[in-house]
Protein backbone atom coordinates (compact mmCIF):
# COMPACT_ATOMS: atom_id res chain seq x y z
CA UNK A 1 0.00 0.00 0.00
CA UNK A 2 1.28 3.49 -0.80
CA UNK A 3 0.21 6.01 2.59
CA UNK A 4 1.42 9.34 2.94
CA UNK A 5 1.22 11.70 5.75
CA UNK A 6 1.37 15.08 4.54
CA UNK A 7 0.93 18.71 6.75
CA UNK A 8 -0.36 21.87 6.26
CA UNK A 9 1.63 24.13 9.05
CA UNK A 10 -1.01 27.00 8.83
CA UNK A 11 -3.97 24.86 10.10
CA UNK A 12 -1.84 21.24 11.85
CA UNK A 13 -3.87 19.82 9.44
CA UNK A 14 -2.67 16.12 8.29
CA UNK A 15 -4.01 14.84 4.92
CA UNK A 16 -3.65 11.58 3.45
CA UNK A 17 -3.05 9.81 -0.02
CA UNK A 18 -4.23 6.27 0.13
CA UNK A 19 -3.22 3.91 -2.86
CA UNK A 20 -2.63 0.19 -3.35
CA UNK A 21 -0.18 0.57 -5.95
CA UNK A 22 2.33 2.71 -7.94
CA UNK A 23 -0.23 3.28 -10.96
CA UNK A 24 -3.71 2.33 -9.08
CA UNK A 25 -6.52 4.32 -8.18
CA UNK A 26 -5.55 6.76 -5.22
CA UNK A 27 -7.79 8.33 -2.40
CA UNK A 28 -7.14 12.07 -0.76
CA UNK A 29 -8.26 12.28 2.66
CA UNK A 30 -8.54 15.78 4.32
CA UNK A 31 -6.85 17.80 1.94
CA UNK A 32 -6.49 21.60 2.38
CA UNK A 33 -7.19 24.40 -0.46
CA UNK A 34 -3.76 25.60 -0.67
CA UNK A 35 -1.61 22.58 -1.14
CA UNK A 36 -4.03 21.04 -4.03
CA UNK A 37 -0.66 21.39 -6.63
CA UNK A 38 0.98 19.82 -4.54
CA UNK A 39 -1.04 16.65 -3.93
CA UNK A 40 -1.88 16.74 -7.69
CA UNK A 41 2.09 16.73 -8.58
CA UNK A 42 2.92 13.86 -5.61
CA UNK A 43 -0.13 11.60 -7.40
CA UNK A 44 0.87 12.16 -10.86
CA UNK A 45 4.90 11.51 -9.83
CA UNK A 46 3.97 8.21 -8.14
CA UNK A 47 1.38 7.62 -11.29
CA UNK A 48 -1.59 7.66 -9.46
CA UNK A 49 -5.33 8.17 -10.85
CA UNK A 50 -7.16 10.03 -7.92
CA UNK A 51 -10.58 9.16 -7.68
CA UNK A 52 -12.00 10.53 -4.52
CA UNK A 53 -11.43 12.98 -2.65
CA UNK A 54 -12.97 12.98 1.15
CA UNK A 55 -13.55 14.57 4.26
CA UNK A 56 -13.54 13.41 8.15
CA UNK A 57 -15.84 16.18 8.53
CA UNK A 58 -17.10 19.91 7.78
CA UNK A 59 -13.66 21.67 9.25
CA UNK A 60 -13.71 24.37 11.03
CA UNK A 61 -10.00 25.72 10.88
CA UNK A 62 -8.88 25.38 6.84
CA UNK A 63 -10.85 25.30 3.42
CA UNK A 64 -11.09 22.07 2.15
CA UNK A 65 -9.14 21.47 -1.48
CA UNK A 66 -11.84 18.13 -2.24
CA UNK A 67 -13.62 21.33 -4.48
CA UNK A 68 -10.81 22.67 -6.46
CA UNK A 69 -9.44 18.95 -6.67
CA UNK A 70 -12.42 18.04 -8.30
CA UNK A 71 -12.24 20.50 -10.76
CA UNK A 72 -8.52 19.92 -11.60
CA UNK A 73 -8.65 16.06 -11.85
CA UNK A 74 -12.28 14.68 -11.82
CA UNK A 75 -12.18 12.59 -8.98
CA UNK A 76 -15.35 12.26 -7.48
CA UNK A 77 -15.95 14.05 -3.60
CA UNK A 78 -17.67 12.29 -0.55
CA UNK A 79 -18.49 12.95 2.91
CA UNK A 80 -20.61 11.41 5.38
CA UNK A 81 -24.45 11.09 5.24
CA UNK A 82 -24.81 14.00 7.83
CA UNK A 83 -22.83 16.64 6.61
CA UNK A 84 -24.30 19.82 5.36
CA UNK A 85 -21.93 20.28 2.73
CA UNK A 86 -24.06 20.83 -0.63
CA UNK A 87 -21.63 20.14 -3.55
CA UNK A 88 -20.61 16.14 -3.26
CA UNK A 89 -20.43 13.39 -5.78
CA UNK A 90 -21.67 11.12 -3.10
CA UNK A 91 -21.92 10.44 0.63
CA UNK A 92 -21.03 7.36 2.48
CA UNK A 93 -22.76 5.61 5.46
CA UNK A 94 -21.80 3.66 8.43
CA UNK A 95 -19.48 0.94 8.02
CA UNK A 96 -19.80 1.47 4.00
CA UNK A 97 -16.84 0.78 2.30
CA UNK A 98 -15.05 3.43 -0.06
CA UNK A 99 -14.51 2.53 -3.81
CA UNK A 100 -10.66 2.16 -3.93
CA UNK A 101 -9.26 -0.25 -6.03
CA UNK A 102 -7.18 -2.94 -3.94
CA UNK A 103 -7.43 -1.03 -0.71
CA UNK A 104 -10.02 -2.44 2.00
CA UNK A 105 -11.12 1.02 3.50
CA UNK A 106 -14.23 1.69 5.68
CA UNK A 107 -16.32 4.58 7.12
CA UNK A 108 -17.34 4.36 10.53
CA UNK A 109 -19.26 7.21 11.75
CA UNK A 110 -17.98 8.40 14.85
CA UNK A 111 -19.82 11.75 15.89
CA UNK A 112 -18.66 14.19 18.91
CA UNK A 113 -16.61 16.74 17.88
CA UNK A 114 -18.53 17.26 15.11
CA UNK A 115 -22.69 15.63 14.00
CA UNK A 116 -20.63 14.63 10.44
CA UNK A 117 -17.54 13.26 11.49
CA UNK A 118 -16.38 9.92 10.15
CA UNK A 119 -13.40 7.70 10.39
CA UNK A 120 -12.02 5.53 7.91
CA UNK A 121 -10.73 1.69 9.26
CA UNK A 122 -8.32 0.30 7.37
CA UNK A 123 -6.77 -3.27 7.95
CA UNK A 124 -3.49 -2.01 10.04
CA UNK A 125 -4.43 1.65 10.74
CA UNK A 126 -7.32 4.24 11.62
CA UNK A 127 -7.81 7.26 10.27
CA UNK A 128 -9.78 9.28 13.30
CA UNK A 129 -9.95 12.64 11.91
CA UNK A 130 -10.56 15.06 15.10
CA UNK A 131 -12.47 12.24 17.20
CA UNK A 132 -9.37 10.59 18.51
CA UNK A 133 -5.99 12.97 18.45
CA UNK A 134 -2.84 12.01 19.72
CA UNK A 135 -3.21 12.46 23.41
CA UNK A 136 -6.35 14.50 23.10
CA UNK A 137 -9.02 14.35 21.79
CA UNK A 138 -11.67 16.65 19.03
CA UNK A 139 -13.44 19.89 21.14
CA UNK A 140 -16.99 19.20 21.35
CA UNK A 141 -18.42 22.69 21.55
CA UNK A 142 -19.80 23.97 18.08
CA UNK A 143 -20.63 21.85 14.74
CA UNK A 144 -23.53 20.24 16.95
CA UNK A 145 -20.69 19.04 18.74
CA UNK A 146 -21.69 16.99 21.82
CA UNK A 147 -18.81 15.73 24.50
CA UNK A 148 -21.47 12.45 25.32
CA UNK A 149 -21.70 10.78 21.70
CA UNK A 150 -18.10 11.54 21.65
CA UNK A 151 -17.64 9.37 24.62
CA UNK A 152 -19.61 6.72 22.08
CA UNK A 153 -17.42 7.24 19.66
CA UNK A 154 -14.60 6.79 21.59
CA UNK A 155 -15.08 3.96 23.93
CA UNK A 156 -17.90 2.18 22.03
CA UNK A 157 -16.18 2.26 18.39
CA UNK A 158 -12.38 3.11 18.25
CA UNK A 159 -10.99 1.84 21.47
CA UNK A 160 -12.33 -1.39 20.38
CA UNK A 161 -9.94 -1.87 17.51
CA UNK A 162 -7.38 -4.42 18.30
CA UNK A 163 -4.26 -2.40 20.56
CA UNK A 164 -1.87 -2.59 17.71
CA UNK A 165 -3.79 -0.53 15.26
CA UNK A 166 -1.80 2.36 13.82
CA UNK A 167 -3.92 5.89 15.03
CA UNK A 168 -3.42 8.72 11.78
CA UNK A 169 -5.57 11.78 13.40
CA UNK A 170 -6.61 14.96 10.79
CA UNK A 171 -4.52 17.25 13.11
CA UNK A 172 -1.27 17.55 15.57
CA UNK A 173 -0.59 20.46 17.34
CA UNK A 174 2.97 18.94 19.32
CA UNK A 175 4.57 17.08 16.21
CA UNK A 176 3.14 13.78 16.36
CA UNK A 177 2.69 12.22 13.46
CA UNK A 178 0.97 8.49 14.32
CA UNK A 179 0.26 6.25 17.69
CA UNK A 180 -1.55 3.15 18.11
CA UNK A 181 -5.05 2.89 20.04
CA UNK A 182 -2.98 0.72 22.53
CA UNK A 183 -0.85 3.69 23.06
CA UNK A 184 -3.71 6.22 23.33
CA UNK A 185 -5.76 4.49 25.67
CA UNK A 186 -2.47 3.95 28.24
CA UNK A 187 -1.60 7.40 27.91
CA UNK A 188 -4.03 10.15 26.45
CA UNK A 189 -4.79 12.28 29.34
CA UNK A 190 -8.40 12.54 28.11
CA UNK A 191 -9.42 9.03 28.40
CA UNK A 192 -8.48 8.29 31.34
CA UNK A 193 -12.02 8.89 32.93
CA UNK A 194 -14.36 6.50 34.85
CA UNK A 195 -17.37 6.66 32.93
CA UNK A 196 -19.19 9.22 30.28
CA UNK A 197 -20.33 11.76 32.88
CA UNK A 198 -16.93 12.71 33.73
CA UNK A 199 -15.96 12.54 30.00
CA UNK A 200 -18.67 14.61 29.71
CA UNK A 201 -18.12 17.42 32.44
CA UNK A 202 -14.16 17.22 31.23
CA UNK A 203 -14.92 18.42 27.94
CA UNK A 204 -17.74 21.14 28.94
CA UNK A 205 -15.26 22.46 31.70
CA UNK A 206 -12.50 23.06 28.69
CA UNK A 207 -12.59 26.71 27.83
CA UNK A 208 -12.03 27.42 24.00
CA UNK A 209 -11.56 30.21 21.73
CA UNK A 210 -13.08 29.93 18.32
CA UNK A 211 -10.83 28.80 15.61
CA UNK A 212 -9.57 32.29 13.93
CA UNK A 213 -10.51 30.77 10.30
CA UNK A 214 -13.99 29.45 11.51
CA UNK A 215 -16.22 32.21 10.25
CA UNK A 216 -14.72 31.82 6.59
CA UNK A 217 -13.92 27.84 6.85
CA UNK A 218 -17.33 26.73 7.71
CA UNK A 219 -19.95 28.44 4.74
CA UNK A 220 -17.24 27.95 2.65
CA UNK A 221 -16.51 23.91 3.29
CA UNK A 222 -20.21 23.98 2.85
CA UNK A 223 -19.78 24.41 -0.92
CA UNK A 224 -16.74 22.13 -0.87
CA UNK A 225 -14.42 25.17 -0.92
CA UNK A 226 -15.12 27.06 -4.05
CA UNK A 227 -16.62 29.58 -2.76
CA UNK A 228 -14.18 31.04 -0.11
CA UNK A 229 -16.26 33.49 1.95
CA UNK A 230 -20.07 33.98 1.84
FE1 LIG B 1 -12.40 19.63 13.12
Amino acid sequence: MIFRQLFDTTSSTHTYLIASRLGGEALLVDPVLEHTDRYVQLAQELELQLVLAVDTHLHADHITGIGELREKTGCLTAMGDMTQAECLSARFGDGENLKLDGVDIRAIYTPGHTDDSYSFVLPDRVLTGDTLLIRGTGRTDFQNGNAGDQYDSLFGRLLKLPEETLVYPAHDYNGMTVSTIGEEKRHNPRLQVADRAEYIALMNGLVLSDPKMMDVAVPANRKCGLARAA
